[in-house]
């Protein structure tokens, strides 16, 4: 085949047409029509054919977006036509004035103008000759700019050539930027290489369009949205900015839907507040609107001021970020020991409010970010959100800029700190000894949901405890009136009161306790979760992570936090003495559902043995009634008569060690002195049916209506829940099954069809 065969070259060019029209639905017009995997094909096809045949090469072809060999500069590039900048307006009074001046300028009572985003990235300049992309510059000193066509070449979004009819030249202005999904992107890959984090989407954009390796700009998912057109050759520019706009999107160009047409000086406003309402919810920053006379004509009659055009304003929104200096790191001691590391900043004005103390999350962080005392560091405060430092202007960075150390000692108590095995927190150990810990447990004990005592405040506490007349929640139920007379202002309400307020919650609720006690990771839901589901106090304490585990909603991390908190001994001690004080309401047995799950199918699939799943769990514990009888029937011969080869193999190689034998028996132990894992001991309310204690859920379309289906399974004593999880036990799936299944593959739930279910519903066996 030769290089100019015909069929060759149609093909090469619809795959460009193709490619365009796809990048053009992607980037201007957000609406896909095909996969990135489709895309991938017909892009991999076209470069191809372009290896292939020479010839057939060309400038504006989608494949030329990869980028090419590195520049050792950039090289100037004269604006034809001076790239200019815009006058600010910082409020109402001074856009009404904007609007005034234009009006009296042009000798009108009112103007229409075109309301913008205003854009949070970099302006560029874009020379399309005979509708082809030729070259691009960024804005530089207005007047000349750097050439990085190379770099702007890789932006799918920018198309490198115009649609329809076209100018000799035209020089197309805008803006590139990278959206905050690109974003994290960029700092997530950043993380995983352990590069430094970027600070802001509009740094990051810079960077990325002054790379000098173009390779580079083409992995960074930059946009770019054109508001402009400056110079141009053989062009009949339409007579107003609202059709410029309309023909840079026929062209091809993407442009911003959130463009508007606006009236007078209160429509630019009404626009500058929805903007305002929506800012956060944008895919991409922008920090503040544009406001610009629609009428070309009337922007020649009000011509420019220094380097900014009388017919155009921006109106900024106040700044959401500002740069000061990290002054020092101080670390708060929080409720459960963890240390956090706080910003000492110097004030700075920033989302509208004077910011001196900013939160640095932890020191992984502060690791990743490179954070140092002295730095200069940008601050974002947004809405009502907690300021952060989200990182350093390293070009700024002190000769003495310090390193941020995690002291050894807590700055509390002098407890050692410790760090978490598995984590990246570090913590006092002084339990209640450590004041901080201590004056949150209390104000964390009488809070409304916990023990709810009323008039015990923030204050109040503080001075009872730097009194040292409270060393743990059960000394709250030893004060007396005496005790807390001399602290009568910090009382909300008279100490006699306040010491009923107290005897009245002597008699706590099993949930309010549980929850009052602070446990890491234990919140309300979890709480009731535990006191509905062991029933006592002592269970939950002396719970073991698995039994903990077959309560829905408590994952191995949440079992492992209780372990930990109920096996410390400062802790226990403070519970005991605890104790001593309160009485304790609405114990009761295990609940129904606990009973239920604790059989000896689910604890064996809960042990995670290779190739073992509930089915066959159930399948191996048919008949057996003990963790013993369990043990026998897999050491006997004939194990192969409930498992096929390679589970039974499975199950013998984890028996064969005898901790794993261990575990499993005090685990029964545990649970038969809860009053469960004994048919006798059920309760009465535990529902009898062949799929007592299992959870289902529900995917596709099944033979009968879904909610049919689920009632079929809870008379069967089964449970139907929405989404899948670990603790799913079945997916039922019918025609048409979606993500639920493949979640259901990806976490090893077995996944049956509606006739399987009614054979477990008939108490058949699976396996036959
Ligand atoms: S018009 C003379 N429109 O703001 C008109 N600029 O302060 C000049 N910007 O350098 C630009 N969004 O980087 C215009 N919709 C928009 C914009 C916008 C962002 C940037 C641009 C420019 C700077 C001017």
């Amino acid at each position: 085949m030769s290089e100019s065969d015909d069929s060759v070259r149609a093909r090469v060019a619809a795959l460009r047409e193709q490619l365009h029209a796809h990048n053009y639905r992607y980037y201007a017009l957000d609406e896909p029509s095909i996969s990135d995997a489709e895309y991938d094909a017909l892009f991999r096809e076209l470069q191809q054919l372009e290896q292939q045949y020479p010839a057939l090469r060309s400038a504006d072809s989608p494949t030329q977006r990869i980028g090419v060999a590195p520049l050792s500069a950039f090289a100037p590039l004269r604006h034809r036509l001076p790239m200019q900048s815009l006058n600010n307006a910082f409020g109402d009074e001074e856009l009404r004035e904007f609007d005034r001046r234009v009006r009296e300028g042009l000798g009108r009572s009112s103007v229409d103008y075109v309301a913008e985003p205003k854009l949070d990235g970099l302006a560029v300049s874009l020379i399309y000759r005979d509708g082809v992309f030729e070259q691009g510059a960024t804005r530089g000193d207005g007047e000349t700019g750097e050439d990085i066509s190379a770099n702007l070449r890789t932006i799918r979004g920018l198309p490198l050539h115009l649609h329809g009819a076209v100018p000799d030249l035209i020089e197309v202005r805008g803006e590139v930027f990278l959206p905050h999904a690109g974003f994290s992107k960029m700092n997530q890959d950043a993380a995983a290489r352990g590069d430094k984090l970027y600070v802001n989407p509009r740094n990051a954009a810079a960077g990325s369009l002054r790379q000098l390796d173009s390779r580079v700009t083409a992995q960074r998912p930059l946009a770019l949205y054109a508001y402009g057109v400056g110079y141009s050759e053989g062009w009949q520019s339409p007579a107003r900015h609202t059709e410029v706009l309309e023909q840079l999107r026929n062209w091809g160009l993407p442009v911003s839907t959130l463009i508007e047409a606006v009236h007078g000086a209160e429509g630019c406003l009404d626009y500058f507040r929805r903007m305002q309402a929506r800012r956060g919810g944008l895919p991409f920053d922008i920090d503040g609107v544009v406001f610009k006379v629609d009428e070309l004509a009337a922007r020649e009659e009000l011509g420019s001021v220094a380097r900014a055009p009388r017919w155009a304003i921006a109106h900024k929104f106040p700044a959401e970020e500002a740069e000061t200096v990290l002054e020092n790191v101080d670390f708060q001691v929080g409720r459960t020991g963890a240390l956090t590391p706080t910003a000492r900043l110097r004030t700075v004005f920033v989302g509208g409010a004077n910011v001196s103390n900013a939160t640095l999350h932890n020191m992984d962080e502060i690791a990743r970010k490179d954070i140092r005392i002295g730095d200069t560091v940008i601050v974002r405060r947004a809405g009502d959100v907690i300021p952060e430092v989200k990182g350093v202007v390293l070009e700024k960075r002190p000769s003495d800029a310090r390193v941020v150390e995690m002291p050894a000692l807590c700055p509390v108590c002098g407890s050692d700190v410790r760090r978490d095995p598995e984590g990246v927190i570090y913590r006092c150990i002084g339990r209640l000894v450590c004041k901080a810990q201590l004056k949150q447990s209390l104000q964390h004990f009488v809070s409304r949901k916990a023990a709810d005592i009323e008039g015990v405040g923030e204050m109040l506490i503080d001075e009872l405890v730097e009194r040292e007349r409270l060393k743990a929640p059960a000394d709250l139920y030893a004060l007396t009136v005496a005790d807390i007379a001399d602290l009568y202002k910090s009382a909300e309400v008279a100490p006699a009161k306040l010491i009923d307020a107290i005897a009245k919650r002597r008699s706590l609720p099993l949930p309010r306790l549980v929850y009052a006690l602070g446990i890491p990771e234990v919140g309300e839901t979890t709480a009731k979760d535990l006191a509905r589901h062991l029933g006592s106090f002592v269970r939950i304490r002396r719970a073991r992570s698995e039994v903990l585990t077959l309560i829905e909603g408590i994952g191995d991390s949440v079992a492992k936090e209780i372990r930990w908190f109920f096996g410390d001994e400062h802790n226990a001690s403070a519970v005991d003495a605890l104790l001593a004080q309160i009485t304790i309401e609405d114990e009761h047995p295990v609940s129904a559902a606990l009973a239920t799950r604790a059989s000896l199918s689910q604890l064996l699939a809960l042990q995670q043995i290779r190739g073992l799943g509930p089915v066959k769990a159930d399948a191996l514990t048919v008949g057996c009634d003990s963790v013993e009888a369990l043990m026998q029937r897999i050491d006997g011969a004939d194990v192969g008569q409930w498992l096929d080869d390679r589970t039974a193999a499975g199950v013998r190689e984890y028996f064969a060690e005898s901790r794993h034998r261990q575990e499993l028996l005090a685990l029964e132990q545990q649970l038969r002195a809860f009053g469960v894992f004994d048919a006798q001991t059920q309760t009465a309310d535990t529902p009898a049916g062949a799929l007592s204690g299992r959870s289902f859920v529900l995917t596709g379309t099944l033979a009968l209506p879904r909610d049919e289906v689920a009632a079929q399974i809870e008379a069967a004593g089964g449970r139907v829940s929405s989404s899948v999880s670990a603790k799913t036990d079945y997916l039922v799936a019918g025609e048409a099954a979606g993500s639920k299944l493949a979640k259901a593959i990806k976490l090893g739930v077995t996944v049956i069809d509606y006739d399987a279910l009614r054979r477990l519903i008939d108490g058949q066996d699976l396996l036959q």
